[in-house]
């Protein structure tokens, strides 16, 4: 085995795992509940406006899905097929009990996704900003898209994802998007296709 490949496999034994002890301890605790508030719901329902009116019908892969809140403010006809990752097996045990035949949850990591799949919508609802680089990650995640395919991703409005749409915007080109505000903040959604 080289020094890289070395390397390699101690990053995934020791920091992965870590991070997802780490989402799912904040997960057992609670740490997270105030996704389901509902001040939480106007930025879940701009992705889901941004959904229907450019992959409506279609096959949507969530990526970073925790307990499938998206998925449960979607109608049923919104899409043909449902796939949600997390890297948080307790969130996905929360997210399982809305699977079915056309959905889908398992536990993986964003940045070692294997899927012999493609969509019409990858979407990133607050999650993209846990990879140091979301915008080599989103041109790799070109394998995942159909050809007319696209990336939806919200971020809450603060300096540090300032900075992460600085790199997604290096990678991609803005074709729709929503700003929702209220008492908590501003969320940015915004729909995407690789430049
Ligand atoms: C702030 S929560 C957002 C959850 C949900 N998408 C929402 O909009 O409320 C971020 C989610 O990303 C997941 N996550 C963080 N790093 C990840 C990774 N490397 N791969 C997959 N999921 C990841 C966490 O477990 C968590 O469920």
């Amino acid at each position: 085995m080289s020094l890289l490949q070395s390397f390699r496999a101690w990053f995934h034994r020791k920091i992965l795992r870590d991070r997802a002890a780490l989402w799912n301890h904040q997960y057992s605790r609670g740490r997270w509940e105030f996704l389901k508030l509902p001040l939480e719901i106007a930025r879940f329902d701009a992705c889901v406006y941004l959904l229907r009116r450019h992959a409506h019908a279609g096959s949507w892969l969530e990526i970073g899905c925790g307990e499938a809140l998206l998925q449960r403010r979607l109608a049923s006809g919104d899409y043909q097929r449902f796939v949600g990752v997390d890297l948080s097996s307790v969130a996905i045990a929360r997210a399982q009990p809305f699977a079915d035949h056309r959905v889908r949850y398992f536990v993986a990591d964003m940045q070692q996704l294997q899927l012999n799949e493609r969509f019409d919508a990858v979407i990133f609802a607050e999650s993209i900003s846990y990879v140091p680089h979301p915008g080599q990650l989103l041109r790799a995640y070109a394998r995942f898209l159909n050809p007319a395919g696209v990336f939806i991703v919200s971020l809450f409005r603060n300096q540090r994802t300032a900075h992460v749409w600085t790199e997604i915007h290096a990678a991609t080109a803005t074709i729709d998007q929503v700003t929702t505000t209220n008492t908590v903040g501003t969320w940015d959604c915004e729909v995407l296709r690789l430049r």
